[in-house]
């Protein structure tokens, strides 16, 4: 048996789509599956650490956890987080969470009467740079889905939002990304990189799971 690295440590993650409701039936969402996410939370508690996982709408059955947490809106997913983050080691944002709630969402059914509705959104807020702007916070990784400019998108974020860590993937295109069982991914952190070819998303997990095993223990030696 391989030692576990992580033994005695907390790992808070996030996963998932989040749902913002529009009226008591309807919800703005997304693709996400919570495949990534729901892996790396079975590979991190595989090295050692107590694993709570946060988690937003998915049709997955969750791994054996120390923990789960079921949410629906960011809201909900952004107090489930700060109520728990405090003393925790490690957080991994890999939830797709909605950038926009209906700023009042209807408390009846709406109805098709009109030719056209505008629905008025307002910003939801930021969980993942919330966790990594708080005092004593833990190793901090985020994930960033990109069409486009993928490093260069990445890179802005990890600096933007004061990240440990970064894992970008591209979405939108014929392979991998939201929704599919194979992801490709590239790394990065202050001073470093490493790319992960397409491979299924559990072999990913563990492959992940160990850079940032090792980049967390680089953190604490430095
Ligand atoms: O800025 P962007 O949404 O692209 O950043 C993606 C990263 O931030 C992901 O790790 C995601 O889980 C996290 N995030 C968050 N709360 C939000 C938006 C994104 O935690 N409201």
């Amino acid at each position: 048996d391989r030692p576990a690295p992580l033994q005695g440590r907390c790992a808070l993650i996030t996963a998932g789509p989040t749902r913002e409701p529009l009226d008591p039936v309807r919800f703005i969402g997304n693709r996400s599956s919570g495949r990534m996410g729901y892996a790396l939370a079975a590979a991190l508690a595989a090295r050692g650490a107590e694993v709570t996982l946060v988690s937003g709408p998915s049709a997955l059955a969750p791994p054996a956890l120390a923990g789960l947490v079921r949410v629906e809106t960011a809201s909900q997913m952004a107090a489930a987080v700060m109520e728990r983050v405090a003393g925790c080691d490690l957080f991994v944002a890999t939830a797709a969470v909605a950038d926009y709630r209906p700023a009042a969402p209807a408390s009846d059914k709406i109805k098709k009467d009109a030719a056209e509705l505008t629905i008025r959104l307002v910003r939801n807020p930021d969980i993942l740079a919330q966790v990594a702007a708080s005092p004593a916070r833990p190793f901090t990784v985020g994930f960033a889905a990109e069409t486009e400019r993928l490093e260069e998108h990445a890179a802005a974020k990890l600096r933007a939002k004061g990240l440990d860590m970064i894992a970008a993937n591209r979405v939108g295109g014929e392979a991998g990304g939201f929704d599919a069982d194979d992801n490709a991914l590239v790394v990065l952190w202050p001073g470093g990189r490493r790319a992960f070819a397409l491979m299924p998303k559990t072999r990913l997990a563990e492959q992940l799971a160990d850079l940032i095993v090792e980049r967390y223990l680089a953190s604490l030696a430095g």
